[in-house]
C-alpha cells in the first residue's frame, strides 16, 4: 500500500519553517508563518499563560476523559469573549466546544456542516488561509470563491464581494474571517459588515466566522463587531475560535467552534448532531490549552495582564507596518508600499512576484510564503533595514 505513494511538496506555510531554520545566514529573517515575535525574534509565552500553568499543576486533580465538549468552564468562558453581554447568550442560542486549535474547530465545522446538508457548498474569499481549501475540501463540501483582495489597487475589492454573495443561494455556507484577514490584511469595515450581514438575511446563507485573531486587529471587542452582529440578525452563524495568537498557545491546540441556532430548543438538537461528529473524530479535546485560558479569563488578575500582554503583541505588530515602510523609503524605494499601515493583524501581501520571493529566500534569507504574504511580527527594529534594503535590490 505504503509503496504506491508519490511524495507531495512541503505545506506552503509550515515548510518555511524547515527552510528557515535549516538557513545559517545570521541575518535571515523568518516571515513565514505566523506567529508573533518579540523584538529578539523569540515567540515568548505569556506570563498570565505561566501562572495559570502553575495553578493548574498545582491544583488539577485528575486526567480522567472530558467528553466530546471538552471543558465547559472554557467553552463558556470563550463564548463570552467572542459575544459579552449579547442577546443571543441571554436567550441561550449558543453551543460551544472545545477543538483541537483553530484548524481543528474548522474541521469540526467542515464536517458538522457536511452532516446538516451532505451536498453543502462553502465559498471563501479570494485570497484565503491557504489550509481553509484543503480542510474543508477534506470534509467533503463543494469550494466556491468570492473576490476579496484587489491586487492591483491594494485594497478590498468590497463591490466584487458583494456582487458575488449576492448570487449565493440559501443554505450554502459562506466564509468570513472575522479580523486580521489572513493573508490580505484587509478587514471589512463596521458598514461593510451591515451590508454583508443584511444579504445573508435576506438571501438566506449562512455566515462560517473564522475569528483566529480576535485583539490583534483593533482590540477584543472591536475585532468582535462581525460575529455580534450577525448573531443578533441571523438565525443561524457558525464560529471558529483560536487561541494560538492571542494567548500564544500554538502547541497546545486549543480553539472553539460556536452554533448559534434560532432558539435553545434547535440548539440542543443541533449540538447533539456536532458531539457525534467529534466523537467519530478524534473522540474529545486536548484538555491543557482549554485549562489555561479558563483559568485566565476566569481571573480579574490574569485577565488584566492577558489584557495587558495581547496590547503589547497587537501594539508590536501595528508599529511594525510603519517601520517596515519608513525603512523601505529609506532604502530608496519609490514604490508606494503605504497600503500596509492601511491593513491590520499579522498579514500583508508585499506585492512582488514569485521569482522575486524565491530570490529574497536564496539570496537574502528572508522567507515569506510564495503568495508574497508577509508575517508582520517577523520585522524588528534590528532587522528591518537589512529587509528593506533587500526588498529594494530585488524589485529594482
Ligand atoms: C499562518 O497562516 O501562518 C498560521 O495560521 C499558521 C498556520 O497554521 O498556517
Amino acid at each position: 500500500m505504503l509503496e504506491q505513494l508519490s511524495p507531495l511538496p512541503a505545506d506552503p506555510i509550515l515548510g518555511l519553517l524547515k527552510a528557515y531554520s535549516q538557513d545559517n545566514n545570521v541575518n535571515k529573517i523568518d516571515l513565514g508563518v505566523g506567529v508573533f515575535k518579540d523584538d529578539a525574534g523569540h515567540t515568548p509565552i505569556l506570563a498570565c499563560v505561566k501562572t495559570a500553568e502553575q495553578t493548574r499543576t498545582d491544583n488539577e486533580l485528575s486526567k480522567i476523559y472530558i467528553g466530546p465538549a471538552g471543558e465547559p468552564e472554557f467553552n463558556t468562558a470563550i463564548t463570552q469573549l467572542v459575544f459579552g453581554q449579547h442577546q443571543v447568550i441571554l436567550d441561550n442560542r449558543t453551543r460551544t466546544i472545545s477543538t483541537p486549535g483553530g484548524t481543528g474547530a474548522l474541521r469540526v465545522a467542515g464536517e458538522f456542516i457536511k452532516k446538516c446538508k451532505s451536498n453543502a457548498t462553502i465559498w471563501l474569499s479570494n485570497p484565503t488561509w491557504a489550509n481553509h481549501n484543503g480542510l474543508f475540501s477534506a470534509a467533503g463540501l463543494t469550494i466556491k470563491e468570492y473576490p476579496y483582495y484587489d491586487y492591483q489597487n491594494k485594497s478590498l475589492d468590497f463591490d466584487g464581494m458583494l456582487a458575488t454573495l449576492a448570487t449565493v443561494p440559501a443554505g450554502d455556507v459562506v466564509l468570513l474571517h472575522a479580523c486580521c484577514h489572513n493573508p490580505s490584511g484587509m478587514d471589512l469595515t463596521k458598514e461593510q459588515w451591515q451590508q454583508v450581514t443584511a444579504l445573508a438575511k435576506k438571501n438566506g446563507f449562512i455566515p462560517l466566522i473564522d475569528m483566529a485573531y480576535q485583539g490583534f486587529g483593533l482590540g477584543l471587542d472591536e475585532d468582535a463587531y462581525g460575529p455580534r452582529l450577525m448573531a443578533q440578525e441571523l438565525d443561524e452563524v457558525l464560529l471558529c475560535t483560536s487561541c494560538s495568537k492571542n494567548f500564544g498557545l500554538y502547541r497546545e491546540r486549543i480553539g472553539g467552534f460556536t452554533l448559534i441556532a434560532k432558539d435553545s430548543a434547535t440548539a440542543d438538537i443541533a449540538n447533539s448532531v456536532l458531539l457525534a461528529v467529534v466523537r467519530s473524530i478524534y473522540s474529545m479535546p486536548p484538555a491543557h490549552g482549554a485549562a489555561l485560558v479558563s483559568t485566565i479569563l476566569t481571573s480579574d488578575e490574569l485577565t488584566a495582564q492577558w489584557h495587558q500582554e495581547l496590547a503589547g503583541m497587537r501594539e508590536r505588530i501595528a508599529t511594525n507596518r510603519q517601520l517596515l515602510v519608513d525603512a523601505l523609503k529609506d532604502a530608496g524605494v519609490t514604490r508606494d508600499f503605504s497600503f500596509i499601515t492601511r491593513q491590520s493583524g499579522m498579514f500583508s501581501f508585499l506585492g512582488i512576484d514569485k521569482e522575486q520571493v524565491e530570490t529574497l529566500a536564496k539570496e537574502y534569507s528572508i522567507y515569506m510564503v510564495g503568495s508574497s504574504r508577509i508575517s508582520i511580527a517577523g520585522i524588528s527594529k534590528t532587522n528591518v533595514q537589512y529587509l528593506a534594503q533587500s526588498i529594494a535590490a530585488v524589485i529594482k
